[in-house]
């Protein structure tokens, strides 16, 4: 027999646990479809971590990651835990995380549903096209530069990268490029910023690796207004930790809602898979949040972490067709009308991942890419 997945899934706090719920029984959908066994074992991280464990990464979580073949993570943050010593904080917990796992490159795929156009405040011929890939630089720069601190009235971090660092991100851009439009925008502020500028220089030595990838630069400034201008100027954002945290934000408004967004966080050990959205503490527990976002996450963790590429597509079909068949959740729903709560997006995204609907080439009665049916056996659907 195949040895299980082992999948170390982290709910985290506010809003993380529901979707997370929806995301597993995604994943559970797609294994029982494809015949491939998951082991879930559930971990404290964040607000819940500090709870269990006085931590918000604790020992026990930090064990079974390392050891684990791929973690899903839902979100972190608490309010209550706004004014805690760094220690204490939710995102302590995230980013000890991350740079546990060594995760360098976070990959957050923004793509519009033709369904969903009317959803963004972004006028729809503007939208047209739009379908990028942010790869965000995510151990290093100013989340993790030392010297960091603060003083009664002063407060220091610093903004460090070494070209090691910058080459492996870019590396995973340019790759990602090549299994696309093959077109890479690095995003710097090198009119400012040595760090900037070796940034740059670096990003553009890699590139000649890959002569067949277009590269060119954007300063970080006019990058954020060329993303809700001209969205479908951009197939590969690859940036730096902090300016890519900003960008993923607002290219969640061509999608619609961050709810929607998925990322992989990937490194040369089990990969890291979240939502982009946060712990949403307004929303939590009421049954309101867009799951969607986790379970897209399920997607890329069978695709990158696992190398899963079948059931990979599968989870997205499902989430596809939701949408196309008006599934809507609050945040994505027209105003005014009928949402549904969370565990009925997961259900029915789950059902469609289980059963899917015979696609229509295959009820006109077949073509190349569709084997063709046994005589006499009808068609489903
Ligand atoms: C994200 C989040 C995190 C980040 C926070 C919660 C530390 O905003 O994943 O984008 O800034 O990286
Ligand atoms: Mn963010």
């Amino acid at each position: 027999m195949v040895k299980p997945y082992s999948i170390a899934v982290l709910p985290g706090d506010g809003i993380g646990p529901e979707v997370i719920a929806e995301a597993e029984r995604a994943l559970e959908a797609a294994g029982d479809r494809f015949g491939i066994e998951f082991t879930l074992r559930r971990f404290p991280v964040g607000a819940a971590g500090v709870a269990a464990g006085g931590d918000p990464l604790p020992e026990v979580t930090r064990e079974a990651v390392t050891r684990a073949d791929a973690v899903l993570l839902g979100a972190v943050g608490d309010p209550a835990l706004d004014k805690a010593p760094r220690h204490l904080k939710p995102e302590t917990g995230l980013l000890a995380l991350r740079a546990l796992l060594g995760v360098f490159a976070n990959l957050r795929p923004v793509s519009v549903h033709p369904a969903l156009v009317g959803r963004s405040p972004l006028k729809a011929d503007r939208l047209r096209g739009a379908d990028l890939l942010i790869v965000r630089e995510l151990t290093g720069g100013l989340y993790y530069g030392e010297p960091r601190g603060r003083a009664a009235s002063r407060a220091v971090n610093t903004l460090a990268y070494s070209v090691v660092e910058v080459e492996r991100v870019a590396r995973i851009a340019f790759a990602a490029a090549r299994r696309r439009r093959r077109h890479v925008t690095s995003v710097d502020k090198a009119n400012v910023l040595e760090v900037s500028q070796l940034w740059r220089d670096t990003v553009t030595a890699v590139g000649r690796e890959y002569p067949d990838v277009a590269l060119d630069h954007l300063y970080v400034d006019t990058a954020a207004m060329r993303l809700v201008a001209e969205p479908a100027a951009f197939d590969v954002i690859l940036t730096e930790n902090m300016f890519g945290d900003i960008l993923s934000d607002e290219a969640a408004v061509l999608a619609g809602s961050l709810g929607l967004l998925p990322s992989a966080s990937l490194g040369s050990g089990p990969g890291l898979f979240e939502p982009i959205h946060g712990s949403a503490p307004d929303i939590a527990g009421r049954d309101v949040a867009n799951p969607i976002g986790a379970i897209a996450t399920v997607a890329m963790l069978l695709r990158h972490g696992l190398g899963l590429a079948e059931p990979a597509h599968a989870v997205e079909q499902a989430i596809f067709l939701a949408l196309e068949q008006g599934a809507r959740t609050r945040d994505i729903a027209e105003a005014g009308a009928p949402a549904l709560g969370t565990r009925a997006m997961g259900a029915r995204i789950a059902g469609l991942v289980s059963s899917p609907p015979v696609p229509l080439s295959v009820r006109r009665g077949g073509t190349s890419s569709v084997p063709p049916l046994p005589k006499g056996e009808g068609v489903r659907g």
